[in-house]
């Protein structure tokens, strides 16, 4: 499989990198190949809501998004891999979904497999609802295959990161697809 890493966080060696680097150690092991885009260094703008795009063509926008879209559009699997934010994803990573709005119904017909890889500094039981009802919502509506989540409470740093058990249960999400 081709699967696109869609990287959420700003800090590169930090939690969210440790899981996404875990997941795909475990992926090309199995032999599949695996592109991380940084939604956070490339130039992607917020979507303004004109709807020129009509929610499928040409974005008025001339960015770093269409180096997005082709990769999404070419792939297979998408692994949405973010820090907690406030309870959701990643400002970052959101600007990106929200441009899926001028490849909307392409990206629907790829029914693409998905994975969601988060780190917290919570420990609370309720500590990603938010964020894996936006996410299982966005499968349901975009018509991806959940392929699991890795779900990091207590990852503050990348240390207590490092010293948990998500980047092993990231690596074998990655070796068992
Ligand atoms: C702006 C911001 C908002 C955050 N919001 C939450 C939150 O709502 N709940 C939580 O448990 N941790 C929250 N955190 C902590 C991060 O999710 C946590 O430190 C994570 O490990 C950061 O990942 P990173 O190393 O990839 O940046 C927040 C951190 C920042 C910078």
């Amino acid at each position: 499989m081709k699967i696109v890493i869609l990287m959420g966080s700003p800090n590169v060696n930090g939690s969210t990198s440790i899981l996404a680097d875990s997941f795909k150690r475990g992926a090309k092991e199995k032999g599949h190949s695996v592109e991380t885009i940084n939604a956070c260094t490339l130039n992607v703008n917020l979507c303004t809501g004109c709807i020129a795009c009509g929610y499928e063509g040409d974005c008025v926008q001339n960015d770093d998004n269409e180096r997005i879209r082709r990769a999404l559009l070419s792939c297979d699997m998408a692994v949405f891999a973010t820090p907690l934010y406030y309870y959701g994803m990643s400002a970052q990573l959101k600007t990106v979904v929200d441009r899926f709005c001028a490849y909307n119904s392409s990206l629907n017909r790829r029914h693409l497999k998905s994975a969601l890889l988060s780190v917290a500094w919570n420990a609370d039981d309720w500590t990603f609802d938010a964020l894996t009802a936006h996410y299982k919502t966005l499968v349901r509506y975009i018509n991806f295959e959940d392929m699991g989540m890795v779900l990091g409470l207590g990852c503050g740093t990348p240390s207590m990161t490092s010293r948990s058990r998500y980047p092993n249960d990231a690596y074998k999400l990655g070796r068992n697809l």
